[in-house]
Parts: structure tokens; C-alpha cells; sequence
């Protein structure tokens, strides 16, 4: 009796351990409960706008989907953990969500560092990750459970270049980024680049870090090396401040930016001083198509305020997801991140959604001129060689 008690004990410890090791093949979220889908982000930091807005966004997306009757009937359900902004947070809330909440899959973070942070543990997980909008391209080189919906750095700061040598025909710049961020120190070096290659001259190259509240150093050299044009590649936290400093010191070049400068409190911080700047970005709330005009009128009416990129980001990655489960038919951990990998001409807010070969997605930039507290849509840049229905001759 004992023995056969001590036997059963032992399988049943056996099944249940086997039932809990992900990486023999049972995954997170599996059976036919709900979908968990954890999400990461600052809501409490130096950039929980970003968190914030991504958030809604990515809430958004999963009651549109659970409202429409879920995913093969099963609804999602997101789990969300507050990095406070910080790498090191950013590591330990996805491995609490992996392990202890053991969700089927991770959408974050917003900023590349917390990332770049994050996505070894998903990686080492085995459970499949999608940043809705780190740029840097380090981030899906970490392995292939990591993926973004977003355009990279590389093209992003082409795309400035391109826009100060072409549109604000500038052939002098000087160059502000933050030192401690993956994402400025990135989009410095392709900027530099590319406008370098257009024959444009870098005449000035200065740093800070997130925090500081004082650039009249860096700022004083910059003036004194005559730029036409200064491309400041940083967060709205430090962009509102640097921007009231420049003018301050009389300086008359316009600022340029990326989308790290997307937050409505860019405007409390740099007030009129933002007046002529421009910025390079993921989508337009101006933008006519119908698809983009019901999103933001969806988002206004439940939130009260108008969606940004994250937002935009953050509903597109849910519903990207959403739509790999639906073709894998399952949550299982390698037919889910195949499905990702297969995602092709997705119709998303922020424009078609494919998947490339390094997990990357490729889509149009658009660039963003600051005037009165609204981002005014200015131009839009496609990637060379991108799905613009142009004749090959091959
Ligand atoms: N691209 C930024 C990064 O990688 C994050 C960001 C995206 C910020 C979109 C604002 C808007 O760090």
C-alpha cells in the first residue's frame, strides 16, 4: 500500500515537473483558458510616456480582438509589469513574467536599452518577444525568439540625413546625443553616416546623459561651429530642456530629432522654443487613409487624447501577434515564433508589416515638423529598395 503510494507520489511529481519545463516542449500559455501576453514598459520613469502610451495601445488591441469573439475562442489576457525605465528592472519583470506568470509570449519594450536588457531572458526562455518600437538593430540580433514591428536605426537616421540635405539643403551639422543610450548613440553613428556620404560635414560632436538639465557647454561649442542644422537623437525628457537652452543662446539652426522626442509632454518642457524643429517618426495622426483615421478616432474616444507612435506601435505588435497565434493555431513556443518570422503585408496602423530575415520590419519613415505644440506631417521617406511598387528590370 505504502509502496504503491510512493510510486504514485513519484509520477505525479515527474508528470508535474515535466508539465512545468517549457523548453522539452510544453509551452507557456497553452491549453484553452485564456491567451496570457505580458507586457513591459515604463509607467513610473523618466519615460513613461512611452510606457504609457504603448500600454493603451496594446490594450486597445487586445478588447478589440477579445470583444470580436478572441482567438479561436480563447481571449487574451495581458499581464503588465512596470521596468521603471531601467535595464536592470526591465530583465527581472520579463523573467518574473516568464517563469512566473508564464505567459505565451512578451510585447516591449519601447526604449533599445531595456530591450536590449529584456530580450536575452526571452531569448534564453524560449518565448517569443516583440518590441513594438525599439529602433536600435541590436535588439533582434539577440536571437530568433526576438522581433520588432518597427523600421530600424540604420534607416532612420538615413532618413534625417537625407531630409537636412535634400529639404533644409544643410551642409554643416552638429550632432547632441545621449552617451548612456543605446538608441542616440545608434542613431548618431548612422546619422553621421549617411549625411557624411551626402557631403555634408559633422562640425561638432557633444553628449550628455539622461538626467542632465543643463547643455549651455555643449550647446556654447555647437554655436560656435556654425551648424545650419543640429540633430539631437535623444529623449522628449532632455529634448523639451536642450531646446529652450538653444534659444536662449541665440542659436538659429533647427533642432532635428527621432522618435524618442514622441511624447505630449515635450511641448510642457520646450514650449513655443520647439517652433521649426523636425523629427523623424513611425506614422501621422494626419495621415487620410481611412485605417489610420478610425484608429485615431477609436483611441480619442477611449483615451481622450490623441494616439502618438507608441500607441500606434503598441496596437499594431498586439495584433500582430494575434494574428501569428491565429495561423500557428497554437501558443506553443517554436510554431508561434515561426508564425511571427512569417508575418507578410500585415495591414497595420503604422503601415504594412513584414517581417524580414533578421526579424526587422521594414516601412516608411515620416518626417515631422514641430509647430505650435502639434507635429505637423511634413514628408514621408520609403527605404531603398522597399515594397513601393516600383518596374524591375532584372
Ligand atoms: N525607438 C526608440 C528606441 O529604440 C523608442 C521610441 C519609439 C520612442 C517610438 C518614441 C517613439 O529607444
Amino acid at each position: 500500500m505504502k509502496r504503491t503510494l510512493l510510486a504514485l507520489l513519484l509520477i505525479t511529481t515527474l508528470f508535474v515537473s515535466f508539465a512545468c519545463e517549457r523548453r522539452g516542449g510544453v509551452t507557456n500559455g497553452g491549453g484553452s483558458g485564456p491567451i496570457l501576453v505580458g507586457y513591459y514598459g515604463d509607467l513610473s520613469g523618466r519615460t513613461s510616456s512611452f510606457g504609457q502610451s504603448t500600454k493603451n495601445g496594446v490594450e486597445m488591441a487586445a478588447d478589440e480582438i477579445n470583444k470580436a469573439g478572441g482567438i479561436d475562442g480563447r481571449q487574451i489576457q495581458i499581464i503588465t509589469e512596470d521596468d521603471q525605465g531601467e535595464p536592470n528592472k526591465a530583465a527581472t519583470v520579463v523573467t518574473k513574467l516568464i517563469n512566473q506568470d508564464r505567459v505565451a509570449a512578451l510585447l516591449g519594450e519601447v526604449a533599445s536599452s531595456n530591450s536590449l536588457a529584456a530580450a536575452p531572458k526571452a531569448q534564453e526562455a524560449k518565448v517569443p518577444m516583440i518590441s513594438p518600437s525599439s529602433t536600435n538593430p541590436a535588439v533582434t540580433q539577440v536571437g530568433d525568439y526576438i522581433f520588432r514591428v518597427c523600421f530600424i536605426d540604420p534607416f532612420q537616421g538615413e532618413v534625417m540625413a537625407k531630409f537636412s540635405a535634400n529639404n533644409l539643403k544643410a551642409k554643416r551639422a552638429a550632432i547632441l546625443y545621449d552617451f548612456n543610450s543605446d538608441y542616440s548613440r545608434g542613431l548618431y553613428q548612422f546619422f553621421k553616416r549617411s549625411f557624411e556620404s551626402q557631403g555634408g560635414q559633422i562640425v561638432s560632436e557633444q553628449s550628455y546623459t539622461q538626467g542632465d538639465r543643463d547643455f549651455s557647454g555643449q550647446l556654447t561649442a555647437i554655436r560656435a561651429a556654425n551648424p545650419d542644422v543640429i540633430y539631437v537623437p535623444g529623449y522628449y525628457g532632455e529634448i523639451g530642456v536642450i531646446s529652450n537652452q538653444t534659444k536662449q543662446l541665440g542659436i538659429k539652426a533647427p533642432l532635428l530629432g527621432g522618435d524618442g522626442w514622441d511624447a505630449p509632454q515635450l511641448w510642457d518642457l520646450g514650449g513655443a522654443s520647439l517652433n521649426g524643429n523636425y523629427i523623424s517618426n513611425h506614422y501621422s495622426v494626419d495621415d487620410p487613409s481611412p485605417a489610420i483615421q478610425k484608429f485615431v478616432a477609436d483611441y480619442k474616444a477611449r483615451y481622450n487624447i490623441l494616439p502618438d507612435a507608441l500607441a500606434a506601435l503598441g496596437y499594431d505588435s498586439m495584433k500582430v501577434l494575434a494574428d501569428a497565434i491565429k495561423r500557428a493555431g497554437t501558443t506553443e513556443n517554436v510554431k508561434l515564433r515561426d508564425a511571427i518570422a512569417q508575418t507578410k503585408n500585415f495591414p497595420g496602423v503604422t503601415g504594412q508589416i513584414t517581417i524580414d530575415k533578421d526579424r526587422n520590419a521594414v516601412k516608411p519613415a515620416v518626417v515631422l515638423k514641430l509647430q505650435n505644440s502639434k507635429f505637423v506631417y511634413e514628408t514621408t521617406i520609403s527605404p531603398e529598395g522597399s515594397s513601393e511598387p516600383v518596374a524591375t528590370n532584372n
